[in-house]
């Protein structure tokens, strides 16, 4: 088809139907940058091997070599429970 025929400028019902899934209104709840969003439970990660968040900083501190104190260690993880 060209892109200059009339027939380009009409919608078949199946790209009409196919659109449609993405002109449906919006839910009427704050869905901005100030709306809730659901946060990461245990167990973490994809495919949750993580089974709490002293496991999830511990993947960390041995996969980055990074060496947390027992102390950094806590208090990441009272930080990320803040979230
Ligand atoms: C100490 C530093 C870090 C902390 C405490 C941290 C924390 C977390 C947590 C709690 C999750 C789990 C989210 C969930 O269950 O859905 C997560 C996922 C993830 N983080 Fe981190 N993160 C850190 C550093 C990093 C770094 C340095 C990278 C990239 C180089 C990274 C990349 C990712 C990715 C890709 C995921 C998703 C993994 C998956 O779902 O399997 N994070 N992180």
């Amino acid at each position: 088809m060209r892109c200059d025929s009339a027939e380009s400028a009409t919608t078949s019902d199946a790209a009409e139907s196919a659109f449609g899934l993405f002109r449906r209104p919006l839910p009427t709840t704050n869905q901005g940058p100030d709306a809730p969003r659901p946060r990461p439970r245990a167990p973490y990660f994809h495919n949750g091997f993580a089974a709490d968040l002293d496991a999830v900083v511990d993947f960390y501190d041995t996969r980055f070599g990074i060496g947390f104190t027992k102390q950094e260690k806590s208090d990441l993880i009272t930080f990320l429970r803040s979230l």
